[in-house]
């Protein structure tokens, strides 16, 4: 490990990161009812090109080396001694949640720009390269499901997967990413991930923690262990309309109370005493969504999590026998749409990322992340981790989010220390 570097810690500015944090929520944001200032800047959206071209204004300056691949994952390389050598990767993503904050996401390729900018001015060479990431869409709210860029950068799958994939106004994935990748034509394009291109050496991932640990016990840093794993399905429930006056109960075949029994089914599968299993349902769709008719098609998500496998694969293939089994008169599919199985984090980068909190002072626990990351689809590329930072009251995918100035300023000088050591190694 290569030793502390005083001046490094020195060149991360809290004010920059927080100014650059504070420039990119005004692009998609809004404040709430309660004076929250919340972000909604969905992938692929004119203001996420806004953002990223934001992103390149601060990165030309530094002499930082832009480059764009075929699903618009960004990059920004900072080049090492030894050019050829695999690069360090360090990054987020850069869209919301529509009710989104100013952090999820966002803070981690912020925190990536400071980190390697602290690096430039501290005078620090480093063997590797470093190259900073933003993601496409790893939000998923807009186009389900999220970690688009990552999973197809990784070869996790085809980057032609969801080019159908329409959002809630019917406009098509593929024809979205055409218009960015259009728009970005003065980028250089470069292959897309380890499908096309060298594997790199490491990959870290600065992010909020989402949750309420760090600030509950005082914390400044999360060392992150690892991450469970998500299995997202849409369930299409399919009945027939009719006059809501007139049609007897029972004859119908109504697809709102199907979906009432089947969401009850589910409940019951799902159903764990220790409280570790997570399953959402949360977002429903009816139509022809009229008081008066009764509905003929009823559609819902399901975001189902555990961190064990065993627990996991058996409950999640279970969900379809009981999604039919739970209807009476209508008809139903259940289509899976995300499948990431729980991941375990570098132990090496886990100790680096300790090693460099405790180096300045920080306190740090280890602890696993509930919310799914595109870190998760790099563990089987090259060694990962993540590094958290306390939320305020543990709230996240909310305006309220919030984190401090110094907080985040911890995280990115963490980040920098361990890039340096995993850029020197
Ligand atoms: C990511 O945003 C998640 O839902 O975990
Ligand atoms: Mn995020
Ligand atoms: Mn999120
Ligand atoms: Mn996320």
């Amino acid at each position: 490990r290569a030793a502390q570097a005083p001046n490094l810690v020195a060149a991360v500015s809290e004010a920059r990161q927080w100014d650059r944090i504070a420039q990119m929520a005004r692009l998609g944001g809004f404040t709430d009812a309660d004076g929250h200032q919340g972000v909604n800047r969905a992938a692929l959206t004119k203001l996420d090109r806004e953002a990223r071209r934001l992103l390149l204004s601060w990165a030309a300056p530094l002499g930082l080396k832009p480059s764009v691949d075929v699903l618009g994952n960004l990059f920004l390389r900072h080049e090492g001694t030894e050019p050829a050598a695999a690069p360090v990767m360090a990054g987020s993503h850069m869209d919301s949640q529509p009710n989104g904050g100013r952090f999820d996401g966002i803070w981690g390729v912020l925190a990536a720009l400071e980190a390697v900018q602290a690096i430039r001015e501290a005078g620090i060479a480093t063997k590797r390269p470093i190259e900073i990431v933003a993601w496409t869409n790893e939000e998923g709210g807009r186009f389900a499901p999220g970690c688009m860029g990552s999973m197809a950068w990784s070869g996790h799958r085809p980057p032609d997967t969801w080019n159908d994939t329409l959002d809630g106004e019917g406009l098509r994935f593929g024809d979205e990413l055409a218009a960015l990748l259009a728009s970005e034509a003065d980028i250089p394009r470069r292959g897309l991930g380890i499908v096309e291109g060298p594997r790199p050496f490491a990959y870290v991932e600065p992010h909020i923690e989402q949750g309420p640990l760090l600030e509950a016990e005082g914390l400044d840093i999360g060392v992150v262990t690892g991450i469970q794993g998500s299995r997202w399905f849409l369930v299409e429930i399919e009945g027939k309309t009719d006059h809501a006056g007139t049609a007897p109960l029972s004859l119908r075949q109504d697809a709102v109370q199907d979906m009432v029994r089947v969401i009850n089914a589910l409940n019951a599968l799902m159903a764990d005493p220790t409280d570790i299993l997570r399953f959402t349902v949360g977002r429903i769709e009816v139509s022809p969504n009229s008081s008066n008719t009764v509905a003929d098609r009823a559609r819902f998500t399901i975001d189902f999590r555990h961190p064990d496998p065993a627990v996991l694969l058996p409950k999640g293939d279970a969900i379809e026998a009981t999604v039919k089994g739970a209807l009476t008169r209508c008809r139903a599919t259940v289509t899976e749409r995300f499948h990431a199985l729980p991941a375990r984090f570098d132990p090496l980068v886990q100790d680096l990322i300790e090693g460099a909190a405790a180096a300045q002072g920080l306190r740090s626990r280890r602890m696993p992340s509930g919310a799914f990351h595109d870190a998760q689809f790099l563990v089987p590329i090259c060694p990962t981790g993540m590094i958290f930072i306390p939320s305020r009251g543990g709230v996240s995918h909310h305006p309220a989010e919030f984190s401090t100035p110094a907080q985040l300023a911890n995280g990115a000088r963490v980040l920098a220390q361990v890039l340096v050591d995993l850029a020197n190694r």
